[in-house]
Order: C-alpha cells, then sequence, then structure tokens
C-alpha cells in the first residue's frame, strides 16, 4: 500500500483528538482507504510536551508544516480567519491538498479558497466544520446529490444547545457555558458560540452545498441566545413548546433565506428531543422527501472523526494518482449565482 504524508496545524481539541483517533486507529482506517496515512509533521503555535507525539516530528512554527515538501496533505486546526487563512492559502499554492474544521475560515474565506483550489488543483475539505462529527456534508453533496433541496434547518451550536438543555434543568447560563468551555465544545471566543455567529458560520456552509450558491455569511440573520432567560424558557415549556436554537436556509423565489435564531419548537417534533451537545440538520429534498442527521456536534474526537473521513477521502486521491475532484459547489456557479440571498 501507498503512504500519504499528512501534517497537522494545531494540537487543541480537535487537532489532539484527530491525532490520538488516527494513531489509534490507523491500520483500521488503511483497510478503509487503500492505503497508509502517515502523520509525519506536527506543528502548534505553544509547545505541546504534554501530549505524546510518537517521535512525529514537531514544530511550534505551524508554516513548517504547508513548507515540508514531503506533506501531502494540511490538516489545518488553529482556526479563526486571518492566519488560517495564510495557512491554507500557501498550502494550496504549495500544491497540497487541506483538510479543516475551521467553519469560520470557509464561511468568510471559502470563496477566495475555494477558486484558489480550483486553479491549483487540489482539494479542501472541510466536513468537521459543520455539525462536529456528523456527516451531514458528505450526506449532502453525496447522498442527496440527485435531489434540489429546498430548505436545510437544525441545531448546529452544540454549546448553545447544551446551555438551552441545562437551563431547563435550572442552571444558570454562565455556569453551564462555563462547563461547556471546559469540555471543549465552546469555541475560543464563546460569543461566536452565544451570539449565533458559530450557526451562521456553518448555515452559510450548509446553503453553499446544498443550494450551489457562493458562501454567502455577510447576508445572514445572526441572533443568538444570550437573552433567553428561565422564564423563557419555562413559559414555552408550559405552552407546550421547547426553545431551539435553529439555523434555517431556505431556497425562495427572491433567493436565499439565510437566518439563525432561538425558535419555539413544539414539543413533539425530534428537533425538540435533540438534548446537550447533540446537533440535528434535517435536510428537505425534492426526491427523498425530509431526511435527518444526528449526533454529536462537538468534542475532541467526535470532531476528529469528521476530520479523519475527509483525510481519508483526500488520500484515496492522493494515493491513485487521479485526477478526480471534489467540487467546492454542487452545481455551476455560473448558473446559480442569481440565488443570492
Ligand atoms: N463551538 C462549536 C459548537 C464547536 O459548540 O458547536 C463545534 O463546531
Amino acid at each position: 500500500m501507498k503512504d500519504v504524508s499528512v501534517g497537522i496545524c494545531g494540537l487543541g481539541t480537535v487537532g489532539g483528538g484527530t491525532f490520538n483517533v488516527l494513531t489509534r486507529n490507523a491500520a483500521l482506517i488503511a483497510g478503509r482507504a487503500g492505503c497508509n496515512i502517515r502523520i509525519t509533521r506536527v506543528a502548534s503555535r505553544r509547545n505541546r510536551d504534554d501530549i505524546d507525539l510518537g517521535g512525529v516530528a514537531f514544530s511550534t512554527e505551524i508554516f513548517d508544516v504547508v513548507n515540508d515538501p514531503a506533506v501531502d496533505v494540511v490538516v489545518e486546526l488553529i482556526g479563526g480567519y486571518d492566519t488560517a487563512r495564510e495557512l491554507v492559502l500557501t498550502a494550496i499554492a504549495n500544491g497540497k491538498h487541506v483538510v479543516t474544521a475551521n467553519k469560520a475560515l470557509i464561511a468568510v474565506h471559502g470563496n477566495e479558497i475555494f477558486a484558489a483550489a480550483e486553479k491549483a488543483g487540489v482539494v479542501v475539505a472541510y466536513e468537521a466544520g459543520v455539525a462536529g462529527g456528523i456527516p451531514v456534508m458528505k450526506a449532502i453533496r453525496e447522498g442527496l446529490a440527485g435531489n434540489r433541496i429546498d430548505w436545510i434547518a437544525g441545531i448546529i451550536n452544540g454549546t448553545g444547545n447544551y446551555i438551552l438543555t441545562e437551563m431547563r434543568a435550572g442552571r444558570a447560563f454562565a455556569d453551564v457555558l462555563k462547563e461547556a468551555q471546559d469540555l471543549g465544545y465552546a469555541e475560543a471566543d464563546p460569543t461566536f458560540d452565544v451570539e449565533g455567529i458559530d450557526a451562521a458560520h456553518k448555515l452559510t456552509i450548509l446553503a453553499s452545498a446544498g443550494f450551489g450558491v457562493p458562501l454567502q455569511f455577510e447576508k445572514a440573520f445572526t441572533e443568538g441566545i444570550s437573552s433567553i432567560t428561565p422564564y423563557d424558557i419555562a413559559h414555552a415549556e408550559q405552552l407546550g413548546y421547547r426553545i431551539k436554537h435553529l439555523g434555517i436556509a431556505r431556497r425562495r423565489d427572491e433567493g436565499i433565506e439565510l437566518r439563525v435564531h432561538p425558535t419555539l419548537v413544539p414539543q413533539s417534533h425530534l428537533i425538540a428531543q435533540v438534548d446537550g451537545v447533540l446537533n440535528a440538520v434535517l435536510v428537505d429534498g425534492d426526491a427523498v422527501g425530509q431526511t435527518m442527521y444526528y449526533g454529536p456536534g462537538a468534542g475532541d474526537e467526535a470532531t476528529a472523526s469528521a476530520v479523519i473521513a475527509d483525510i481519508v477521502d483526500v488520500a484515496r486521491i492522493v494515493a491513485s494518482g487521479s485526477s478526480l475532484r471534489v467540487p467546492h459547489l454542487g452545481f455551476a456557479p455560473d448558473a446559480l449565482e442569481k440565488l443570492d440571498v
């Protein structure tokens, strides 16, 4: 079997989880990928003496990974906008495929990054950016490839859902947020979770893949859960509803509607039963009808599961020497530019 060389940038929650799962399940993953996926270089901006890297080359200079000629696939797990953008564009310019869990990066700079990737003939994969471990991007891109998708809706921020769930049990917002941070669910800046920004990033990405339109994060209506009180939650329950923070993307005659906000969901609806850090995404396709994807929306190894799914996809392309590309948009963008928000 051929070897495919992977370099990981970032050893935080998701980076550490990815390193551990790739190492632990190496033989199993190789069998599925049809090649050996070898982590040959890891970089993190701070020293990580606490992690046993089993002799893999380590550096505190993250650009060492993208500039290493031996690395085939760069895994960007540093998060954030600017340095991550520079890192990914440099990797692409160096002819490397990229796997990222960075939804902020893709939602805001994705159009530029995808154009650069198309030009360079490399893949940028981002399954882990949306709904943690749930393979929903793959479902939209592959499983529902025959459908015209009319709407997508769901719980796409695990931290927010965890907070709302625990508040229903009487706990205070700030205590639960602190716990979500300690568990590694929250963003580096948790206002992204509680003000709906993270959910808007993910919704932008879902809509782009589902409707075949460019990423339009700036057009999303964004409201978070920071103003929800225990009183709101109790009253909603009394009326037979549950407050859930939803992302909703809908194809309309005027264009694409993108919105994230707290929503009253009937308690009998499946979405109302999705508690804790779990996410759920409903997708309506004209052929299949409604399908729902459910599972852990955050966490180290849950998110690593999605990162590794992308690494396997890309490694198969590298190992086969094929020019097969995963299209970043499901359709010819020119034909669908008119579906602006
Ligand atoms: N902070 C994010 C969440 C992490 O809570 O959903 C996963 O994207």
